[in-house]
C-alpha cells in the first residue's frame, strides 16, 4: 500500500501537559482512517501539528515521501493536505463560488469564476454534494457550508483530507450523506482522516482505527473484525483507581428528584438524587452538560419537575433556589461567579444572605478562615480576585459555595483547568461534604473524575441519561458505549 502520511514520534507539550506523547500514524492512499478518542486526548493537537497549524516539540512528519517540518498551513496545502474545521471559515456573506476563489492562488489568475462554477457543478454531481455555486453561505444549512470546505479541498486536489468532528452538529441525515461523499473520495485514491467520538460512525466508513488516550495510541485496529466493546474500552482504558474513592454507604433520602427534564439541549433527564451521595455525571461535551446544569440552577427555563428537598423549584428564581439549599458550581466560573474587580473578602462575601458578615472586619476574618480552609494562596483577603491563579479563583467559587453546608451541589468541570494538586483538594472537598450528608451532581468530561468519586455514574447522552451504573457495577465498555451514542 502506498503510505501517503507517515508520523512518527509525535510529541507537543503545553506547559505541563503532554498532549500528544510519542504518537505514531500512518495514513495509505485510499484509505479512512478514524481517529477516536476521549476529551482531551489529543486528537486536535496532533492534526493541527500535521497542518502546520502549531509546530511540535519533536518527531518527524512524511507526506508523500517528503519530509514536512517548520511549515505552516498555507504550506501544508500546497503540499496537498487539507483540514475540515469544526467551525467553519467561510465568508458568510459571499457565494459559494467565491468562498471557493477566496485564497485559492490558481483561482483567479489562471481560472476564471465561470470555470470554477463549473467545476464547482461537476464536483457536486461526482460526489454527491448538492451545491449550486451561486448559493449565498448564509443561506446554506450547516451540513452544506461544510460541503463547501470539502469542496474546496477537492477542487485544490488534496491527496489528504482531515476532519476534525465533522459529524459533531449534524442531522443523521447529514451525517449520511458525508459519510457517502468520504466513501466516494477514499474511491478516488484520497487519504482520509475522520476524527469522531462515535462508533457506530467509525464501523460504519473507516478502514482502520487509531484510539488516542491521553496523549498516546492506546490501540489501533483494522475496522472489520473489531467490536465495539473492544473500542470503547480502548477509548475509556482501565486505568480507574483514586486516592478519593468515597467509602460505601447506603444513600440517604431523596433530595433532588428531576422528571422529564426538556429544553433546548435536554431530551427528558430523569433522576432520583440522594442525601450523602454523589451522582457523577460523565459524556462527551455538548450532549447537555450546560444545558442540564443550568436548568437546575435556574439559570435557564426547562420543562418538567425539579423537586428539591421535597419542593418543586423548576420555576423558582436563581436567589429562591440558592436558600432553599442549593450551590452552583459552573463550568465557566470565571465569567458567573467571580467578580474580578472585587477582592477574595467580597467575593466570598457574595451569597451571605444573612448579612451578618456585612461588618467589614468580620467579613475580613471569616475571607481569612475561607483562605485557609480553601487553600487560597494570595497575600490576604484585600487581594482583588482578578489576579488570581486559576486554581485559586477556582478555591474561592468552590469554598464561598460549599462554606454555605447546602444540602444539593450542582458542579460542572468543578476541577476543569486546575493542575492535579488543586483538583484533587477540589475533589476531596465535594467527597467532605458528600460524607457530611450533602447531594451531590458531579458533572464533568473527565471520565476518570467521575468514576473517582461517583457513588453512581450516569453518562449523558443526546440530551438524557443514556444509563445510570453504581459503582460497584461499573463496566466500562458499557460506559464507552454509551458515551459513543450506542444506547
Ligand atoms: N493551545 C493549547 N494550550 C494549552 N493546552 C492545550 C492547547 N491545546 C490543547 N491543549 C491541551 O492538550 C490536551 C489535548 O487536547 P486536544 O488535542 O484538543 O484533545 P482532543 O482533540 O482529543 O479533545 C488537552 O489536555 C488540552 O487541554
Ligand atoms: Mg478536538
Amino acid at each position: 500500500m502506498v503510505p501517503l502520511l507517515e508520523m512518527r514520534g509525535i510529541v507537543r507539550t503545553f506547559g505541563a501537559v503532554r498532549a500528544n506523547d510519542g504518537i505514531d500514524l500512518d495514513v495509505a492512499a485510499g484509505r479512512i482512517v478514524g481517529l477516536l478518542g476521549e476529551n482531551g486526548s489529543g486528537k486536535s493537537t496532533l492534526m493541527k501539528l500535521l497542518f502546520g497549524m502549531l509546530p511540535p516539540d519533536s518527531g518527524t512528519i512524511i507526506f508523500k515521501g517528503r519530509e514536512l517540518s517548520g511549515h505552516r498551513p498555507a504550506e501544508a496545502m500546497l503540499a496537498g493536505l487539507a483540514m475540515i474545521h469544526q467551525h467553519f471559515m467561510l465568508i458568510e456573506a459571499m457565494s459559494v463560488v467565491d468562498n471557493v476563489m477566496l485564497g485559492w492562488p490558481a483561482a483567479g489568475k489562471l481560472l476564471r469564476r465561470a470555470a470554477v462554477a463549473n467545476q464547482i457543478r461537476g464536483a457536486s454531481a461526482r460526489f454527491g454534494l448538492d451545491l449550486d455555486p451561486d448559493a449565498k453561505v448564509a443561506n446554506l444549512p450547516l451540513g452544506r457550508r461544510q460541503r463547501v470546505e470539502i469542496l474546496k479541498a477537492i477542487l485544490r486536489g488534496a491527496d489528504l483530507l482531515i476532519l476534525d468532528e465533522p459529524t459533531s452538529n449534524l442531522a443523521p441525515a447529514e451525517v449520511a450523506g458525508l459519510l457517502t461523499i468520504l466513501r466516494r473520495l477514499r474511491e478516488e485514491g484520497r487519504g482520509i482522516v475522520f476524527i469522531t467520538h462515535k462508533l457506530p460512525e467509525v464501523l460504519d466508513v473507516c478502514d482502520e482505527v487509531v484510539v488516542l488516550r491521553a496523549g498516546r495510541v492506546a490501540g489501533r485496529a483494522p475496522v472489520a473484525g473489531v467490536s465495539r466493546a473492544a473500542l470503547a474500552e480502548m477509548m475509556v482504558g482501565r486505568d480507574t483507581t483514586h486516592a478519593h474513592s468515597p467509602d460505601p454507604r447506603p444513600p440517604g433520602a431523596v433530595r433532588l428528584a428531576v422528571r422529564g427534564l426538556r429544553g433546548p439541549g435536554l431530551a427528558g433527564v430523569e433522576f432520583d438524587l440522594h442525601a450523602g451521595e454523589i451522582l457523577g455525571v460523565a459524556g462527551v461535551d455538548g450532549n447537555g452538560q450546560i444545558e442540564l446544569a443550568d436548568t437546575l440552577a435556574g439559570l435557564r427555563r426547562g420543562e418538567g419537575s425539579i423537586v428539591l428537598n421535597g419542593q418543586e423549584i423548576a420555576r423558582a428564581s436563581v436567589a429562591a433556589r440558592m436558600q432553599a439549599g442549593l450551590a452552583y458550581l459552573p463550568a465557566d466560573r470565571a465569567q458567573t461567579s467571580l467578580v474580578r474587580a472585587m477582592t477574595i473578602a467580597e467575593n466570598f462575601g457574595l451569597r451571605d444572605h444573612a448579612g451578618f458578615l456585612l461588618h467589614p472586619a468580620a467579613r475580613t476574618a471569616h475571607a481569612k478562615e475561607l483562605m485557609t480552609a480553601y487553600d487560597v494562596r494570595a497575600p490576604g483577603p484585600q487581594t482583588v480576585a482578578a489576579r488570581l491563579s486559576g486554581g485559586n479563583a477556582q478555591k474561592i467559587v468552590v469554598g464561598r459555595e460549599l462554606d454555605r453546608a447546602p444540602s444539593v451541589v450542582i458542579a460542572h468541570q468543578a476541577a476543569w483547568g486546575l493542575d492535579p494538586g488543586a483538583t484533587r483538594f477540589v475533589l476531596d472537598r465535594v467527597v467532605d461534604l458528600r460524607n457530611r450528608g450533602a447531594a451531590v451532581l458531579y458533572i464533568s468530561s473527565e471520565l476518570e473524575e467521575v468514576l473517582a468519586i461517583g457513588d453512581r455514574v450516569a453518562v449523558l447522552s443526546g440530551g438524557r441519561f443514556a444509563g445510570i451504573l453504581s459503582r460497584d457495577k461499573i463496566d466500562l465498555g458499557q460506559i464507552g458505549l454509551w458515551m459513543a451514542g450506542q444506547a
